[in-house]
């Protein structure tokens, strides 16, 4: 099939179809688990020439598994190239050290993934980068902290633990109004849920260990760039210039399983948004607890915004009951579910934020945040929801 028609085939068959490998034939990908590749003499000639990818030299350079991948996120992010790395935290950190340098400002959302709220806030101050951490989803505030080395607009789709959903096309504008980069890490949407290049976001960035592998088994992350405001080489820079520096390059092995995991990511995601509000309707109305956070319901503060910006609401969900001790002995109790840090996979997994994912954050931060200790973060899987709603009944009994 050639580009043009891949590129106008549905989202669903687009993850499910890639070519076979043009010399076996194989219909599944190989894995081309090697580090290290045969040079031939012409090597530095077609180096030079700029033939990069189809020279294979060392696995932190590339690799084809890794290639692969990286072209099929590209169809499914609807982008224009892709840079995939051995985590999200890679992708996140290669992305900001490549693009920024120090004198450099950031414009944050405050309620991002702990380790890149640190990361903002400690590591990257050491190397002359400052940080504004703005509340995204107030656009007003968005606007007031932009200053004139702002560089980058940084914030999630839909954020930890509250699910906060920003205006994205209002900061969007804000941002390229003054020639500012957006950066959005899609991760708890997924690419099924949210494409936020199709709203002009310059770089998305997901954590491919969440919906994307889909399988709690393996640890990937990958920056997908639209042609725009960046030019349609920076991933390739960033690849040369920052991503084989630090050495945070995907494993083939792990690239196969990503791989594996797009083809089956909108069957899944789809059940999993449905068990999502069917457990978020059921926790609303029980009578143990106090507030369930879900874009897909009214009582959500962005739920108008998530109406109009995404055509699911979801896999993840939290809920409240009460304090930090509370929480732990209804997770502790769950038999189904599973009481564990990450998210995205077929298994219903559950954390309480303000111990697990923001542990670090100093309580005034948690505050801003609105992290309350009571809180438990769901991420719905593939179980009968009948199951699950009877496993979190039992648990909630003990309160
Ligand atoms: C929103 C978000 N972004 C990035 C990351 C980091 O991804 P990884 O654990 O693959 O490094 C996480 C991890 O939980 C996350 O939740």
């Amino acid at each position: 099939m050639d580009d043009e028609k891949r590129k106008k085939l549905t989202l669903e068959s687009r993850m499910v179809y890639y070519p076979p490998e043009p010399g076996s034939m194989s219909v599944s990908d190989p894995i081309y688990m090697a580090s290290n590749f045969q040079y031939t003499q012409d090597i530095y000639q077609r180096i030079l020439d700029g033939a990069r990818k189809e020279v294979n030299i060392y696995s932190r350079c590339g690799n084809p598994s890794e290639y692969k991948f990286e072209e099929q996120m590209v169809y499914i992010e609807n982008g224009d190239s892709c840079l995939a790395t051995a985590s999200g935290m890679a992708a996140i950190a290669i992305t900001l050290f490549g693009l920024l340098k120090s004198g450099d400002h950031i414009v944050s959302d405050w309620t991002t993934y702990s380790t890149t709220h640190e990361f903002l806030d400690h590591r990257f101050t050491d190397f002359g980068v400052e940080t504004t951490f703005v509340d995204s989803s107030d656009s007003k505030m968005v606007e007031s902290a932009f200053r004139p080395n702002t560089k980058v607009l940084y914030f999630e789709t839909i954020a930890n633990p509250t699910m906060k959903i920003s205006d994205i096309e209002a900061i969007v504008k804000m941002a390229h109004d003054r020639g500012v980069i957006v950066i959005c890490d899609n991760t708890f949407a997924s690419p099924y849920v949210f494409r936020p290049l199709d709203w002009d976001v310059d770089i998305c960035l997901e954590s491919a260990t969440k919906f994307i592998g889909g399988h709690n088994d393996a640890l990937g992350g990958t920056i997908t760039l639209k042609n725009g405001l960046l030019p349609a080489d920076t991933l390739e820079k960033i690849r040369w210039s920052t991503l084989t520096k630090l050495g945070g390059s995907l494993s083939p092995f792990n690239a196969w399983l990503l791989l594996r995991g797009i083809q089956t990511l909108h069957v899944r995601v789809e059940k999993q948004c449905k068990n999502a509000m069917i457990l978020a309707n059921y926790l609303e109305k029980h009578p143990k607890v106090q507030r369930v956070w879900y874009p897909g319901l009214p009582s959500h503060p962005q739920h108008e915004i998530a109406k109009k910006l995404l055509p699911k609401f979801g896999a993840m969900l939290t809920f409240e009951v009460g304090d930090e001790q509370a929480a732990v002995r209804v997770l502790d109790a769950l038999e189904l579910s599973t009481f564990g840090a990450s998210l995205g996979g077929v298994r219903t997994t559950t954390q309480v934020p303000a111990t697990m994912a923001f542990l670090d954050v100093p309580p005034d931060q948690k505050k801003l945040m609105n992290i309350r200790d009571g809180m438990i973060r769901i991420s719905a899987g593939l179980e009968d929801p009948d199951d699950l709603i009877a496993d979190f009944e039992q648990a909630l009994k003990l309160l």
